[in-house]
């Protein structure tokens, strides 16, 4: 039998990542991930963990103690969240202004939650009294919600929503994935009960481990449903009087186990995933919160500025833009799929298309974590301005690179 083909060395090609996430990851990210293994309970490692923990605290804004990393991507930090909290029958109000909001509700449901779904139209996002309405109405057990929905490019403010659920004694969960590190995210400030995120975004990381964070509150919720696979429990033990909760990989209660010092074995943590994690919170932490999230505004404003310097429209409602990532409408002169193919063959730059009713009609430009420079902007700046004026779109030679430059200096 011929030798089957073992293909050739990787070489992805070097490429600029201004789509909507993932994005270039930060070197030291990359060097971060190639350091060597550790066993799971070497006192290295567990230290190691502990620092993620604390440095997982910082990035949300939080003093809550659970703090940690679930293993695999964004929505994996989310199925955590829901799986473990909605026993089935429960009521879940989720409020959808974009793609993300519908995956909560796809979510929800297969946890066996009723699930309540609040639409909007994309391009907006919710007041608070709207929500606020629903949930009176609804008596939800948990509402469940995006911060950043990248598929629109909106932020849905917060601060109003935390208030207005524990008045109503209903758990808030918030998907932040697309937006810390990025803009403004204030677990405790916003009385959030439970948040996740990515690392691939503004933190600079690769997909593939999701942070959580959740406060006393959801804890005394998981007590009920607190169970312990039977080879590794400890005398004695109790489970909790409530269902058990269906999966084991994202069972919160073995997971906290796992990461306090009882550690007690659930799943083998993904070492070099942990380091890239620390890593990328650490580059940011370093920088300073603040510091990192007014420099995504001021970036996005001088892409903005470019944008509509080249006679290109916008999306959305200007007043509730994310900081990280513009949506732009396509011309339609001009076919988008065929410039962002062209963007990235010629140029290496690659820019994202959108979902569902908007795909075809906006592009979304990221601007986040490592990519969010200067450079980043002009280069892509110029890129379309070439590229658009290939495929039929005039707009004046040089005016978006130069309306950017007046911004950004
Ligand atoms: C707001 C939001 N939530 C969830 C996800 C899902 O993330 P993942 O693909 O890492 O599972 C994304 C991905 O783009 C996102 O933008």
């Amino acid at each position: 039998m011929p030798d089957s083909p073992v293909f050739e060395d990787l070489d992805p090609r070097p490429s600029l990542l201004m789509g909507p996430g993932p994005v270039n990851v930060h070197p030291r990210v990359l060097r971060a991930m190639s350091m060597p293994m550790l066993g799971q309970f070497d006192p290295q490692f567990t230290q190691y963990m502990d620092e993620t923990m604390a440095l997982v605290r910082r990035i949300f804004r939080t003093e809550n103690q659970w703090s940690f990393l679930i293993n695999g991507t964004a929505r994996a930090g989310i199925e955590a969240a829901l799986s473990s909290l909605i026993t089935p029958g429960d009521t879940v109000l989720v409020p959808i202004f974009g793609r993300f909001g519908h995956l909560l509700t796809e979510i929800a449901g297969r946890c066996g939650g009723t699930v309540v779904a609040l639409e909007t139209d994309w391009g907006t996002v919710f007041p608070p009294q709207v929500i606020g309405a629903a949930v009176e109405e609804h008596k939800p057990q948990l509402v469940a919600m995006v911060h950043g929905d990248t598929s629109t490019t909106m932020a849905q403010p917060l601060d109003e929503i935390g208030p207005i659920c524990r008045a109503h004694d209903a758990l808030l969960f918030v998907d932040t994935t697309a937006t810390i590190g990025g803009m403004p995210f204030e677990v405790d400030a916003w009385q959030i009960d439970i948040a996740s995120a990515g690392l691939q975004k503004c933190l600079s990381g690769p997909p593939g481990s999701a942070p959580i964070t959740f406060n006393a509150r959801v804890v005394d919720r998981l007590k009920h449903r607190k169970h312990v696979e039977a080879g590794i429990q400890p005398p004695g033990f109790e489970p909790g009087d409530g269902p058990r909760i269906q999966s084991n990989y994202f069972d919160l209660p073995m997971l906290m186990d796992y990461w306090s010092e009882a550690r007690l074995n659930h799943h083998t943590e993904s070492t070099s995933m942990l380091y890239a994690a620390r890593e990328s919170l650490r580059v940011v932490l370093e920088q300073g919160l603040e510091t990192v999230w007014a420099r995504h505004r001021h970036v996005s404003q001088g892409l903005r500025a470019g944008l509509e310097a080249m006679g290109l429209s916008l999306y959305g409602d200007p007043q509730y833009r994310m900081d990280n990532v513009t949506g732009v409408y396509i011309p339609e002169s001009v076919a988008g799929d065929d410039v962002r193919t062209a963007m990235l063959e010629d140029f290496g730059i690659e820019i994202g298309t959108s979902f569902g009713p908007l795909h075809g009609k906006i592009w979304r430009i990221g601007t986040m974590g490592y990519v969010c420079r200067r450079q980043s902007v002009l280069s892509c700046l110029a890129a379309l301005d070439v590229t658009l004026r290939r495929y039929g779109y005039d707009a004046p030679p040089g005016a978006g690179v130069t309306a950017a430059i007046e911004v950004l200096g």
